[in-house]
């Protein structure tokens, strides 16, 4: 196993790969048992859906509006919408629970000299709140939203608001996503990755190839030559 030499700082995507987006539905009552899971794979696949198709007709909305109104037609498909139950599930939003390898990953990271940070489409206060949710503040040096450029991944201005607002190449970046289609569009742009496949993905068939698959973040220092 080859370690990735050359990096500076660990940049992670934000939901799926540090927030477990799953846990809003799993503390949420008052959704019936056998909709919980349909409920929270239809909110992410419309809510990325929305951010790819608001990106290429050129109508950003920030991700708060995407996810709200992902579910709202994911609600509805499943013919439980109430204002009520919309609530919680938004507010539920901004407290997910972090995958439990994460603290310790950052702390290793951190000890170890790297840079840590979140690049994602979440915007400002929904990161904020979940950052400070997860008690995880003291352990990133930067959260940067995909808001700034007004426009989400996978175009190539994220990727690129990431590199300038820490200083860095992408040769001096380890991106970390559990977002298949996130971890090889980094790939692509450049940068090195290390895709964390918790969800048993297949690899994607678009350009872009992840240095590394592992399923857990704890695996990710060890992947790494020390910094420099
Ligand atoms: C993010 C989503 C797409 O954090 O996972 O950018």
């Amino acid at each position: 196993m080859s370690r990735l030499q050359g990096i500076r700082a660990c940049v992670f995507d934000a939901y799926g790969t540090i927030f477990d987006f799953g846990s809003a539905a799993a503390r949420c009552a008052g959704i019936p048992e056998d909709k919980r899971g349909a409920l929270t794979a239809l909110w992410r696949d419309k809510q990325l859906q929305y951010t790819w198709l608001r990106s290429l007709q050129g109508r950003y909305a920030d991700f708060w509006q995407v996810t709200g109104e992902a579910l709202d037609f994911t609600l509805e498909s499943l013919g439980i919408a109430t204002p009520a139950l919309r609530s919680r599930l938004m507010d539920l939003y901004l407290t997910l629970s972090a995958f439990p390898e994460v603290p310790d990953t950052l702390r290793r990271l951190r000890d170890a000299g790297f840079v840590t940070a979140i690049l994602s489409n979440g915007s400002p206060s929904m990161l904020d709140a979940a950052v400070r949710g997860a008690g995880l503040h003291d352990l990133l040096d930067a959260v940067l939203s995909a808001d700034v450029p007004g426009v989400f991944k996978t175009d190539p201005r994220v990727y690129q608001y990431g590199l300038d607002t820490l200083g860095l190449t992408a040769a001096q970046v380890s991106f970390q996503s559990s977002n298949a289609w996130d971890a090889f569009a980094a790939s692509a742009f450049g940068m090195r990755v290390v895709w964390c496949n918790r969800y048993g993905q297949q690899p994607e068939r678009l350009p872009g190839a992840p240095d590394h698959e592992v399923r857990s973040l704890a695996d990710l220092p060890a992947l790494l030559a020390p910094a420099g």
